[in-house]
């Protein structure tokens, strides 16, 4: 057992390696020293509240641990890069599952004798920590397989779902009122019971709302309500470190939406409202013009003539695994004195930072790493752009086409550099759903067939 003082001090150490943590993840050369910080936080937190005498049970205590490591690791290390969001997903949904659980027993634990004004904020806390952890729990597995193709990213609009949502907001305040009153005098378990289905229901309503582009939003907008969520575990247990690591989780979680909304060109509310990328047929995916479609050995040709080379990577980057490839080809073209630069789009892939993540795993330099904001003004000056497997991030569409479900979306203007070659399989829309013009624009020509592979024999030509 360790000393209350020993204990507060290693939550301190730990809080402050949460925030190094969280900025250290701010940026791609110190990404890796930040998962650092938070693995030696995490560690900290767990062994020092292991030995506080907050543990009643090591009986309880050690297998749970060890089953939960278990699980964590294996998931963790079977997952593809591909796959990456939905773990996220499903890990913030254990978060609210957690807080849920958490409620109900500190409700039912009838050790915890408190009165007067501190037993009622104790049951708010309850009634609180309850609804969040609900609302992220069946929001993050709706989220979960929408991720990976379970449950249909087009968005399920009920109708008047505004109307009910306000509904179930005015039940669920009503409810906690009957509960703080009916809880004063020992019951209170059935308007609980009854938000908590409310809550549930709100949650798998409001992400079933939301379409395939907005799922990004969705996606960091429940990591902030886990971080909620367990911030309100963090008030029902006591525990200074939780409500600490929560705010922060919560907070940087909520900021992050709202710098991809603004990259998205949304306003947070209509996002949550939902609704985008509603493509209710597949006539929009259709774009008129003629394909200009090009073999290897003139993409080779083209890319050998040219002085600066842009390289946009998508979402087909990642199915394809051609980062190595991409990697290789980079390496070649630079050794033949031309530019080569990188074109990151803030949602291409499908989490925040996911091309960046890939990139560095196949050891590209970042200085040659560039975000949209800092290149977009500079097609003109390109010779080549290469489309790695990416769609909507390049769609012309969402600048000229005010009635396009993705309007208004900044996008990597490629189509302004004198040629632009795109990998991908097929003529086939992207996450949006919506056709893309820069497939028939007269500079595209497209190279089909899987990325890799492509880029593979564009590698093996450019050897001889
Ligand atoms: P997408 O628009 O999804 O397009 C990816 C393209 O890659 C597809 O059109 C597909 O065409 C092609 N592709 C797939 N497998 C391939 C392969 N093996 N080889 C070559 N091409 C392949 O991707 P994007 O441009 O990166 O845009 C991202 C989209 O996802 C945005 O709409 C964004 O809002 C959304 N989203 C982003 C996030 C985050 S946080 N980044 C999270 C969820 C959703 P073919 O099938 O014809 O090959």
């Amino acid at each position: 057992m360790i000393s209350q003082g020993l204990l507060i001090m290693s939550y301190v150490v730990a809080s402050i390696l949460f925030i190094l943590s969280l900025s250290g993840l701010s940026h791609q050369e110190t990404a890796r020293r930040g998962n650092y910080y938070g693995m030696a936080g995490m560690a900290i937190a767990i062994i020092a509240t292991i030995l506080s005498d907050s543990v009643t049970s090591y009986i309880i205590l050690i297998p749970a641990l060890l089953i939960g490591g278990f699980i964590g690791t294996k998931a963790a290390a079977k997952v593809e890069m591909t796959q990456m969001p939905e773990l996220v997903a499903i890990m913030h949904s254990l978060v609210g599952l957690a807080a849920v659980l958490v409620g109900y027993s500190n409700f039912i634990d009838h050790s915890i004798s408190l009165q007067g004004v501190e037993k009622t904020i104790h049951l708010v806390e309850i009634y609180i920590g309850i609804f969040i952890g609900s609302v992220t729990f069946s929001g993050s597995i709706i989220a979960f397989g929408k991720l990976c193709g379970k449950i249909t990213g087009q968005p399920v609009l009920l109708p008047a779902r505004h109307w009910l949502n306000l509904t179930l907001l005015i039940l669920t305040i009503w409810l906690g009122s009957l509960f703080l009153s009916s809880a004063e005098t020992g019951g209170g378990i059935l308007p609980l019971i009854i938000m908590t289905l409310i809550a549930l229901a709100f949650g798998v309503h409001m992400v079933m709302a939301i379409g395939g582009a907005d799922m990004p939003v969705v996606v960091s907008m429940l990591n902030s309500y886990s971080g909620w969520a367990a911030a309100a575990t963090g008030f029902m247990l006591g525990n200074d470190l939780l409500i600490v690591t929560g705010a922060l989780v919560g907070s940087s979680g909520a900021i992050l939406s709202y710098i991809m909304c603004r990259a998205m060109n949304r306003h947070f509310l209509s996002v949550i409202a939902g609704g985008f990328g509603s493509t209710t047929n597949g006539e929009s995916a259709i774009v008129e013009g003629d394909i200009n479609p090009i073999d290897i050995a003139e993409t080779v040709q083209l890319l050998a003539n040219a002085k600066n080379i842009m390289i946009i990577p998508g979402y087909g980057m990642a199915v394809a695994q051609a980062q190595h490839t991409v990697n290789e080809m980079t390496k070649l073209l630079k050794n033949k004195d031309i530019t080569v630069r990188f074109g990151i789009h803030p949602v291409a892939g499908r989490m925040p930072g996911h091309m960046n993540v890939l990139l560095a795993e196949a050891k590209i330099p970042y200085d040659i790493v560039y975000e949209m904001d800092e290149i977009n003004d500079d097609f003109a000056n390109v010779d080549v752009s290469i489309i790695v497997g990416a769609n909507d991030i390049v769609n012309p569409s969402a600048l000229d086409d005010p009635n396009s479900p993705i309007a208004g979306m900044p996008v990597l203007e490629c189509w302004k550099s004198s040629t632009t070659i795109v990998l991908k399989r097929s003529m086939a829309a992207g996450y949006a759903g919506v056709g893309n013009p820069l497939f028939v624009h007269e500079n595209t020509r497209m190279l089909f067939g899987d990325a890799n592979e492509s880029l593979q024999a564009v590698l093996k030509a450019l050897n001889n």
